[in-house]
């Protein structure tokens, strides 16, 4: 028995849009390589390393933020949205950086971070000085405070960091600031802040960029008219296109004209937003009159399970088919922890309502990382599910370093933590570095060949074995299972539709594409019987009549699959 999903575009179509189905890699720029020495990874160390981006298969890397910023947190407090840190770069560099990555066939999506400002930028610098009352104030959001002096925030609203939402200036009025303190929220009912995106949405797009990843695409606008809610009526507001602060049904009034910017261009400039949103919700960042595409956390959260991944797959390819939009697949980002390591360690259970119970792998690393993580197992399991989501319809968003089978680094000594999320938590949560750490390209060096001198984070021995160097010339290694996966996706993508294949067991799911290749992940503990099929590739063990326990194949189809076979088509 089979049963299909289709989303759109059905059938292959050549003119589909380069970004329905692209492999796109997150590049951290401080963490990634470092040319000049002191520490931080710059554009010049990327631009260094466009071979090896090449080689892996990419079709475009995410740039996170490169802007001037004081990294209060990591690069997402922006002081000026259109030019280059100079610790990182110049815009010179930077155009070279583009320039390289087209002649080598890589797209790149740039990151834009909407909802606030570094409180280091020109505007909340002018907002400081000018005053209460002072139209400068007005670009951001500033109240007076309550009790007697207005000493008390203007309401008890909790950042996303921890800690009050609010904080005071000298004169005595407060500002709104959903992440850390040095993140000043913008009011988008300033035509200002409008007006100044747009402008930066055209620099970039000018200059060659071909897409946007959206910061917290879900916050910008807001009903801010008084009274301000309590945290307790905030919090019990359905999230319905009409909440104060989240997911605002105006706020696409705000992609719409970005939108009608970025379709000006030829072929239009991508965007796709980060919106934790409900389902039912994704769809409207999704579709064409918005960004066009929205990222799915979905399979990030998910246990490494066969019931979790098939409705997972399920549900967002119904929300793709609503949206128009292809679905995206991420398993890691810079903000959790690596899916190799989740994956060796115990599922942190689920709230009634289906979600992790807790960050996952948050209790050990709070523990400093010190036993219960099965390194080889964790491995293992990722390698299969990527395995997994590289087969599935839609864009891939890898994450640096996964190619390697990196796992997050846990023994990061408390003073040379960076996350803000560390310090305003009072050391209650530890914090994002631990999948930040620079990226290991040799076995020996100061800093594992990330640069000449030392790395901002500290890298763990360990990841000597896991550089880019050691595994090159290992055909078993996680780089290797990358780029061939990547290879062979080239060869063998068309259309974007699924066609689950029953396979009998709980344990194991199996899917076809456009019948040109099945993917087989067996997520149990056990060896189970292939049913047919020739291996092209495996995430683990190879073995013709048998899928070891965790272990993803992708299989050639079978002669008497339903769909008709064809030549496999090279992409460029
Ligand atoms: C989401 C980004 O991914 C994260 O790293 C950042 O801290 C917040 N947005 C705030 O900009």
């Amino acid at each position: 028995m089979t049963t299909a999903a289709r989303t759109q575009p059905t059938t292959e179509d050549a003119s589909a849009p380069w970004w329905r189905q692209a492999v796109v890699y997150q590049i951290y720029p401080r963490s990634f390589a470092d040319a000049d020495g002191d520490g931080l990874g710059d554009l010049r160390g990327i631009l260094s390393r466009v071979d090896y981006l090449a080689a892996l298969g990419i079709d475009a890397v995410w740039l996170s933020p490169f802007y001037p910023s004081k990294l209060a947190d990591g690069g997402y407090d922006v002081s000026d949205y259109r030019d280059v840190d100079p610790r990182l770069g110049t815009l010179t560099d930077f155009d070279a950086l583009v320039d390289r990555l087209h002649t080598n066939g890589i797209r790149v999506v740039v990151d834009i971070v909407p909802n606030h400002t570094s409180d280091d930028h020109a505007w909340f610098q002018q907002a400081l000085t000018a005053g209460r009352g002072s139209s400068a104030r007005e670009r951001y959001v500033f109240r007076e405070g309550t009790g007697p002096d207005g000493e008390q925030p203007p309401t008890d609203w909790v950042s996303m960091f921890g800690g009050p939402a609010w904080e005071r200036v000298a004169d005595g009025q407060w500002y709104l600031h959903h992440f850390a303190v040095e993140q000043p929220d913008l009011n988008w009912a300033h035509p200002d802040v409008r007006a100044d995106f747009v402008r930066t949405l055209r620099f970039w797009a000018d200059r060659g960029v071909d897409g946007f990843r959206v910061d917290v695409a879900h916050m910008l606008t807001k009903d801010l008219s008084e009274p301000l809610p309590s945290k307790a009526a905030l919090d019990a507001l359905p999230i319905d296109g009409t909440h104060p602060v989240l997911d605002r049904d105006d706020v696409h009034d705000v992609y719409a004209e970005w939108r009608a910017v970025l379709n000006e261009y030829d072929p239009p400039r991508t965007a796709v937003a980060e919106a934790w949103v409900a389902p039912s919700r994704v769809p409207l960042y999704a579709s064409a009159t918005s960004l066009g595409q929205a990222f799915n956390f979905d399979l990030l959260e998910a246990d490494f399970d066969a019931g979790q991944f098939r409705t997972v797959v399920e549900n967002n390819l119904a929300l793709s088919a609503r949206s128009g939009s292809s679905s995206t697949w991420v398993l890691s980002n810079h903000d959790v922890v690596r899916h190799a390591t989740r994956y060796g360690l115990p599922a942190p259970g689920r709230t009634p309502d289906g979600r992790p119970a807790n960050r996952h792998g948050r209790e050990w690393l709070l523990g400093g990382g010190v036993g219960d993580l099965d390194v080889a197992g964790g491995l293992r399991r990722a390698r299969a599910a990527t395995l997994f989501l590289l087969g599935l319809p839609g864009s891939a968003y890898l994450y640096q370093g996964e190619e390697l089978g990196l796992h997050e680094v846990a023994d990061i000594p408390d003073e040379l933590r960076q996350d803000p999320t560390h310090t305003r938590s009072g050391g209650f949560d530890v914090g994002r570095d631990g999948c930040r750490v620079p990226l290991p390209w040799a076995s020996a060096g100061p800093s594992f060949g990330f640069g000449p001198g030392p790395a901002h984070l500290p890298q763990p021995g360990w990841m000597a074995s896991y550089a880019v160097a050691e595994q090159e010339d290992d055909p078993a290694s996680s780089l290797n299972l990358y780029r061939r996966a990547l290879q062979l996706r080239r060869e063998l993508l068309a259309g974007e539709d699924l066609e689950w294949r029953d396979t009998g067991r709980p344990d194991v799911l199996r899917f076809a594409r456009h019948g040109r290749w099945e993917v087989v992940t067996n997520f149990g503990t056990a060896d189970v019987p292939l049913d047919g099929g020739e291996v092209l590739l495996s995430s683990g063990a190879m073995r013709r009549d048998v899928v070891p326990a965790e272990t993803t194949f992708w299989l050639a189809p079978r002669l008497s699959a339903r769909t008709p076979q064809r030549d496999p088509e090279v992409r460029t």
